[in-house]
């Protein structure tokens, strides 16, 4: 998720723009740029710097012309090509006079720059956003205006967007359009703003406005007119915005980990965008493995730290599944001192949100230095880890701030399972309809979550119904084991409780000596092919006194006669289960912290990411 700004009509435009790029680069902030237009053309000025890209930026503007009253900027959180300074927004036509900025992803990008390399258009960067900026120029050499121009070239894109454009041959305008990545409009007098969110322009703009799915927005210094994507005008809806500037930038809510568990179903929906193509095989653009060596593989070894390695523990059972590769997954502090087995057709997959993190880094180097090729699962582009593996798959959750990881868990199990139907695809180990049967439920996924997010005051019932209970056992069976983990480990990283996840069946070999009254145990009871055996464990915890919480479809008609609190989700695909049922328990952590007063963004001892070992 990248931020952009846009304004018409200011007297300080630039510094608008620089000011604004700082708030948004909770956003994303690999590389950012401006672009100011004037009677003297359009100028654009880029820098790639990493956390410092704005500060970068801002020493590349000191010789910036003045004067300039129109102006976009962009910061960047790449998801097609590296994060340098080539590839930073905002784009350029052939001329130079059009500048585009851009958050989402064209999808058909690849097959529309090749129509416009035949028709004579340079493209300068590796990015899928350039395109729009040379159908933009296209349009606007047909002799449309600006708007017209910017709606016609939407026509032909498919995929996620909030795009804004400048042409210096059509000065004091701006047009922007939005499909799926946020948009909003801001007015003052004599001065009209854009922006991704509302913490950019929240000091300037008086009034604020948010633009809808396939709504493009003609923006001039005494104010805005929007129409759809027929050209028939609509009017925005305003937005009654009260917040302070990092209330602002927590896009309303009261933390970074409340936003990001609610960004999970656009997480979902990036990470799967554009992974399929013609004649429905899935694709990955980083996969530079060929398919023969994928085919080749006879075992893979996924290693990962935390909750990354809770999502390679769903892979296992997807890969075995649908794949029938034999598959083992390692603790990556473990794998390398282990003196692990490494033969001709293994395949390591190293899976990371930061891609920084170094036991994972360590672990794949062992593998690699024995001959293995590496897969890397990365949130971050051309991270550490994307950098040195052979092949990447990018999950496109945006950024995550809160130390305890949510969006990025969903996203990665949905990018290795997809990974794992890929598998399938080259072994022919499912039949085609079964893959598209497949791959079509997990494009369904992200509503079942938003159900799951919208039953969050049922959980935080439940949190509040159990304040004051000290023991904490999180139990599963089958992919309902690493969601059990994982939700023992927000539940244990953000409480500070004692919690501990645990297969099902287990108890009995130990375990259940600690269960008595006053314990919790929480139990993920939504897997079919398990449910009776988990009813019998959640009877065997009952007889010693636990109360028990179940994590339960809405089908589920007989789980009420042995749960003392049931957290309700949809019914879904079993595979797909870990995705939806960390929800609740993902609430029920946080609601369980914030009972307990404590700083749910930044939990005592620990750092987002561990690159020490
Ligand atoms: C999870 O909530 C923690 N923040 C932590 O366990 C984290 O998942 C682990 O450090 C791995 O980080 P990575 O995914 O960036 O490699």
């Amino acid at each position: 998720m990248c931020g952009i700004i846009g304004v018409v009509g200011a007297s300080d435009t630039l510094a608008t723009l620089l000011e604004g790029l700082e708030r948004l680069e909770y956003r994303g902030y690999d590389s950012a740029g401006v672009a100011l237009s004037g009677a003297g053309g359009t100028w654009r000025a880029r820098a790639a710097a990493g956390t410092e890209s704005v500060l970068a930026l801002k020493l590349e503007c000191e010789d910036a012309p003045t004067g300039f009253r129109t102006g976009l900027g962009h910061t960047r959180w790449a998801t097609h090509g590296a994060p340098e300074a080539i590839n930073a927004h905002p784009h350029l036509d052939c001329a130079g006079n059009i500048a585009i900025i851009h958050n989402g992803i064209i999808e058909n990008h690849g097959e529309l720059q090749e129509e416009l390399e035949s028709r004579g258009h340079v493209f300068t960067s590796v990015t899928d956003s350039e395109v729009l900026a040379h159908l933009i120029e296209e349009a606007r050499a047909a002799g449309q205006d600006l708007t017209e121009a910017v709606r016609t070239s939407l026509l032909t894109v498919r995929g996620a967007f909030a795009l804004a454009a400048l042409d210096a041959t059509e000065p004091d305008v701006i047009v922007a359009a939005r499909r799926v990545s946020p948009l909003v409009v801001g007015t003052a007098p004599g001065v009209t703003y854009l922006a991704s969110d509302v913490p950019a322009i929240l000091d300037k703009a008086s009034a604020f406005y948010a633009v809808n799915d396939d709504e493009i927005v003609r923006l001039g210094p005494e104010g805005f007119r929007a129409i759809d994507l027929e050209g028939a005008p609509v009017r925005l809806r305003p937005l009654s915005i009260d917040w302070d500037l990092e209330t602002a930038q927590k896009g309303g809510y009261d933390d970074f980990m409340t936003k990001e568990i609610n960004e999970q179903p656009d997480a979902l929906r990036a990470t799967l965008l554009d992974r399929r193509h013609r004649d429905n095989v899935i694709t990955f653009d980083e996969m530079s493995l060929s398919d023969d060596e994928l085919r080749d593989v006879t075992r893979i070894v996924l290693v990962a730290a935390g909750t990354s390695y809770h999502a390679a523990l769903v892979a296992k059972y997807a890969i075995e599944r649908w794949a029938r590769v034999s598959c083992e997954v390692d603790i990556s502090s473990e794998y390398r001192y282990r003196d692990p087995v490494v033969e001709i057709g293994t395949l390591v997959i190293g899976v990371s949100q930061s891609g920084e993190t170094i036991d994972t880094i360590q672990a794949t180097r062992e593998a690699q230095r024995r001959g293995a090729h590496v897969v890397a699962v990365s949130n971050v582009v051309d991270s550490s880890l994307a950098r040195e593996a052979n092949a990447v798959i990018y999950t496109r959750a945006g950024l995550e701030v809160s130390v305890a990881s949510t969006k990025a868990f969903v996203a990665q199990v949905a990018a290795l399972e997809l990974f794992a139907l890929r598998l399938a695809q080259l072994r022919g180990t499912l039949p085609e309809r079964d893959v598209e049967a497949l791959y079509l439920g997990l494009q369904a996924v992200g509503a079942q979550v938003a159900v799951a997010l919208s039953r969050r005051d049922d959980v935080t019932a439940v949190a509040d119904a159990l304040a004051g209970a000290r023991d904490f056992f999180f139990l599963g069976r089958h992919v309902g084991f690493p969601t059990a983990l994982e939700g023992a480990l927000k539940f244990k990283e953000l409480t500070y409780l004692h919690a501990e996840g645990y297969p099902a069946g287990e108890l009995k070999h130990g375990p259940l000596a600690l269960i008595e009254p006053g314990v919790v145990v929480v139990v993920v009871a939504t897997d079919p092919s398990v449910h009776e055996k988990i009813l019998s464990n959640i009877s065997e915890v009952k007889a010693r006194g636990a109360s028990v919480v179940a994590v339960a479809t809405d089908d589920d008609e007989t789980i009420s006669s042995v749960a003392d609190f049931i957290l309700r989700v949809p019914a879904t695909e079993p595979m797909f289960s870990p995705m939806i049922d960390i929800v609740p328990l993902q609430i029920f952590a946080y609601a369980t912290a914030r009972g307990l007063h404590h700083n749910v963004d930044r939990p005592r001892n620990l750092a987002k990411t561990v690159t020490v070992e």
